[in-house]
């Protein structure tokens, strides 16, 4: 990976060198904690509902965005984002559940420490203390859970008990699984390609297709099933016209199988979520054509995007993480 000079870092007055190389493992490391919190709050927030469930997704949210922050730190170190999913905590007691995030914050808030005091880049280190202070507020936002889902029962899943509730079941799944694929695909995408509005208009997406995977588990939930959260495969592009005819793809496949699901099972009112969701990868897909037809238009524009971020820097660097929006 890379040349000689580390951006991680020249110290060698320092006596420790840390390379590119083990930068990105740590951060892959980290990428991965973020992906297990998101996993398990949004678990969390669909099991609790209620008030206190949308305060638990956006914690959720703000996880999204810590992966987002080491994910690209890693693009742009020449390294390849982790987007591995990781085992997660299924609690089904609201108690237990708000108890396991604080002691899932604190984990965090220790092993970030830990690498940002490992790792020699002053600005990858200002990325780790803004996360820290973000995971420590977390910890006192999930403190402040505590009386309120002090005595509110377990959850109890069990298995379909009728042929429609199998078809039902089978359905959400399907949903769940495209979605949480999309979310990934969408995620890699925001890490990889080198224009930073672009980057912003596709997070934006992901954040769409989290919101069904949402309606989706909570349906399920609901309903009595356990949401199984295991993405359908994903392919991970980073060259844009792939990448833009890889999602219109994807978002045409999404709407048939919407489609699909509101003619396969009478419900009135989940049919009209499924039409709205349905309706959204419509416009998805609407915008990808739009954006692939204006690159057609304009090729050399194809240039703005490393052809194979695992072995090519982009041209901004690490500082210009510090520069972008908050979602
Ligand atoms: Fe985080
Ligand atoms: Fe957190
Ligand atoms: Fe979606």
């Amino acid at each position: 990976m890379g040349s000689g000079s580390s951006i991680a870092g020249n110290d060698s007055e320092r006596g420790t060198v840390m390379t590119d190389n083990e930068v990105v493992e740590l951060l892959a490391h980290d990428m991965s904690m973020e992906h297990q919190a998101i996993l398990q709050y949004l678990f969390a927030a669909w099991v609790i509902g209620g008030e206190v469930g949308p305060s638990v997704e956006s914690v959720a949210r703000d996880e999204m965005r810590h992966f987002k922050y080491f994910g690209l730190a890693i693009a742009e170190l020449g390294g390849k984002p982790n987007m591995e999913g990781p085992a997660f905590q299924r609690l089904t007691d609201p108690t237990a559940i708000v108890l396991a995030n604080i002691a899932s914050e604190d984990e965090a808030v220790r092993v970030y420490t830990q690498h940002r005091d490992l790792i020699p880049d002053p600005r990858i280190k200002k990325l780790y203390d803004r996360i820290i202070e973000e995971e420590m507020y977390h910890g006192q936002k999930f403190q402040r859970m505590v009386p309120k889902v002090e005595g509110m029962p377990p959850v109890e899943f069990h298995e379909p008990q009728s042929p429609q509730q199998e078809t039902l079941f089978r359905f959400l799944e399907e949903d769940i699984a495209g979605e949480y694929a999309a979310i990934l695909r969408y995620l890699h995408q925001s890490f990889v390609v080198a224009d930073g509005k672009l980057g912003n208009a596709i997070e934006d997406r992901a954040i769409d297709e989290m919101k069904h995977m949402g309606w989706m588990a909570e349906h399920k939930i609901d309903s009595g099933g356990e949401p199984v959260l295991q993405p359908a495969p994903v392919q991970y592009s980073t060259e844009l016209s792939e990448i833009f005819q890889y999602n219109i793809q994807l978002e045409k496949g999404a709407e048939e199988r919407y489609q699909r699901h509101i003619d396969g099972y009478e419900d009135p009112d989940l049919q009209r979520v499924w039409a709205h969701i349905k309706f959204q990868e419509e416009h998805h897909t609407d915008d990808f054509e739009n954006r692939l037809a204006d690159l057609n238009r304009a090729p050399e524009a194809q240039a703005a995007t490393p052809p194979d971020a695992s072995n090519v820097k982009p041209k901004t660097s690490v500082g210009s993480l510090f520069g972008k929006p908050q979602a």
